[in-house]
């Protein structure tokens, strides 16, 4: 190709140094093929005398090959903008190309069309600064458009191209296309996007692509191309107050501490104040240090490492930011959230959530409401399948530093990540703290944990059954607390059947309930070891997720889970309560082992398998407990 052949006749890291000069402009396109979108990104590939992505590689090869002088130039110079969702930690699938005009460069991200791939769509969108939104002319607005335009205006694109295709089969009308147009605005007013531009063309011959087309001579404005290359997107980008979440804190030795990051928004110069936001220490710029020697100014997307004047306290996922325009700092807030798992999404149950730097658990307090992306209709939800969209409240572990999303994209976005398969699972947006987490505060008791139970001379502790129905946990439970009892142990059952009469009769047999069944269970049981006692929790507690998060909530030796291992064939026999036969008939629907799921414990302290008997598990039970925990008639007084 011409320009391949150009680009050799000139020093490669030249070529690569201009292309630094470039601005970037980060697009999307929304349409299905059948808008014609793969024609219109060939025409653009084509018209732009650009630079295919394959030949890209071929001189990165070639520049690696070369001189020794090139051997060290960093082909990310030209692919950098992909960093934000590699460094973000996004998982899902999005074909980016890279082409370039005399102008600038672009990374287009091409998303497929169908519902079905809105989470694809969704990170996209997530670092574009504008949307192409692709609408065949004869068809005119289409559910589609208004879904693309929707999760476009949701993720914060803020440009927006209205790309009236095929302009050519409908005879270059001007009616049709205003009439095209009015129709997307009537709907698209209340986006929130700061420009918008119409524009006819016709992908297959060329129509208003590069070239302003003879054949549409009542359109007045730019190309395609045009309003892609001129489109200012620079003041989106650096507006908004200094933020950088540390990435990690450079110690080398005593006489140097810097904190590396990539800065979210802003500028900042050596002398600037500059604020850790969770903690509120200031402190003032001292370097600004980067690879290349110090700088006296840095702004958005720079990675640097900064020093400062004193030594404050900050760590990975701490954000530094201006003291005059500080972050949000909550352990609880309201977000959009898009669900990019199979995996249904429950309330209730335990997340990783990554915002920024800073990964915590969090889970999904209440859904306020899921949006029908194709009529923006609100619809109450009480968990959220793929591609869904809801407003959401959360609590996290720990407090964190955010922006509301409209506010700045970077900060106020967030991923949540599978414990067990570290895979990203959904997508967030944060819209504002809720008060309520910080108008909370724990009390100090005088009286606690450690006294209550020294006054009885035990160790607290849970001892967590979990089992099919029938499998036994109740009855050997029974003999355990019994035990104990009969040895002077302060003690407390906790039984799934009881428990489901009282402070769980509102909750049913769906995932979503059995999720807050055990949150309820593992909070109570929590109070109860804080009360001293030895707690016996007998539930089925069917999945790998709440039993963790249990766990989770005591200190190490405080857990111990029993896995009450009897076969179904076993359990089925036993059927004490006739609910096997009533569920194999059909009469009981989402029994566990039947026709919902039950995910046996991987690693449980103790795994009571279907050939003894239950005096003998109990017997287990309690040598375990003497044997590497406790000894139950010798307890010291703590
Ligand atoms: S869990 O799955 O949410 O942990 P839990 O232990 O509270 O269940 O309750 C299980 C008990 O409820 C069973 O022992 C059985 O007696 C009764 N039950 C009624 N319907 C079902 C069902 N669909 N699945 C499982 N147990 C059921």
């Amino acid at each position: 190709m011409d320009l391949l052949h150009e680009v050799k006749k000139t020093s490669v890291s030249e070529y690569l140094q201009e292309q630094n000069q470039k601005s970037l402009l980060r697009f999307l396109t929304c349409g299905s093929v059948d808008d014609g979108k793969s024609t219109l990104i060939g025409r653009l590939l084509y018209d732009s005398k650009l630079l295919l992505e394959d030949q890209l590689a071929t001189l990165e090869r070639d520049s690696k090959k070369h001189s020794s002088d090139d051997a060290d130039i960093d082909f990310s110079l030209l692919v950098d903008g992909l960093e934000a969702e590699r460094e973000q930690g996004i998982t899902i699938d999005v074909a980016y190309r890279f082409f370039t005009t005399e102008a600038r460069k672009f990374i287009v991200a091409d998303t497929p069309g169908h519902e079905q791939y809105t989470r694809n769509m969704a990170t996209g969108a997530s670092s574009a600064d504008l949307a192409v939104i692709l609408v065949d002319a004869r068809k005119g607005i289409l559910q589609q458009t208004r879904r693309h335009s929707f999760i476009a205006s949701l993720l914060g694109v803020r440009h927006v191209v209205l790309a009236v295709n095929k302009i050519d089969l409908v005879h270059y009308s001007e009616e049709r296309f205003s009439e095209i147009l009015s129709d997307y605005v009537s709907f698209s007013s209340g986006f929130d996007f700061t420009s918008f531009q119409a524009i006819p063309i016709s992908a297959k011959c060329g129509d208003n692509v590069a070239v302003i087309s003879e054949r549409t001579s009542w359109y007045n404005g730019p190309t395609l191309i045009e309003h892609l290359e001129s489109i200012d997107v620079e003041i989106d980008r650096q507006a908004g107050p200094f933020r950088m979440p540390v990435q990690w804190v450079n110690r080398p030795n005593l006489d140097f501490r810097g904190f590396a990051g990539t800065i979210a928004s802003g500028t900042i110069m050596p002398g600037h104040e500059v604020l850790v936001a969770k903690s509120g220490k200031t402190s003032k710029i001292s370097r600004i240090v980067t690879m290349d020697g110090d700088l006296d100014f840095a702004s958005t997307g720079d990675a640097v490492t900064i020093t400062l004047a004193d030594e404050i306290d900050a760590s990975r996922g701490d954000v530094f930011a201006d003291p005059a325009s500080r972050p949000e700092v909550a352990d609880q807030f309201a977000a959009h959230l898009i669900w990019m798992s199979e995996d249904t999404m429950l309330p209730g149950r335990p997340y990783l959530l990554k915002i920024g730097r800073k990964t915590v658990t969090a889970t999904i307090t209440d859904i306020k409401h899921k949006v029908d992306v194709n009529t923006f209709q609100y619809i109450a939800a009480k968990g959220l399948e793929l591609n869904e969209i809801a407003f959401c409240s959360l609590s996290l572990s720990e407090p964190v530093a955010f922006d509301p999303y409209e506010i700045n994209r970077q900060t106020g976005s967030f991923i949540l990540i599978d414990r067990f398969s570290n895979q990203t699972i959904g997508a967030g947006m944060v819209w504002f703290a809720l008060r309520r987490s910080s108008n909370i505060h724990w009390q100090a008791l005088d009286v606690n944990k450690q006294s209550r139970a020294g006054l009885m001379g035990q160790k607290p502790v849970v001892l967590w059954f979990t089992g099919l129905s029938g499998s036994g946990k109740s009855t050997i439970a029974n003999i355990v607390e019994n035990r104990l009892h009969g040895m002077g142990r302060k003690t407390m059952l906790l039984d799934g059947d009881n428990i489901r009469h009282g402070l769980n009769r509102d909750l049913g047999f769906t995932d979503a309930d059995r999720v807050e069944n055990i949150r309820r269970v593992a909070e109570v049981s929590k109070l109860f070891t804080e009360a001293g006692l030895i707690t016996l929790v007998s539930f089925i507690s069917p999945f790998n997720a709440e039993r963790k998060m249990a766990r989770d909530m005591f200190e190490d030796s405080e857990f111990v889970e029993i896995f009450v291992d009897t076969p179904i064939d076993e359990c089925r026999q036993r059927d004490p309560k006739g609910l096997y036969a009533k569920a194999d008939a059909g009469a009981l629907k989402n029994f566990t082992g039947v026709d919902a799921p039950y995910e046996a414990p991987v690693n449980p302290e103790i795994h009571l398998r279907g050939d003894g008997s239950a005096d003998q598990h109990a017997d287990h039970i309690l040598n375990y407990l003497e044997g590497s925990l406790y000894s139950l008639s010798n307890i010291e007084r703590q």
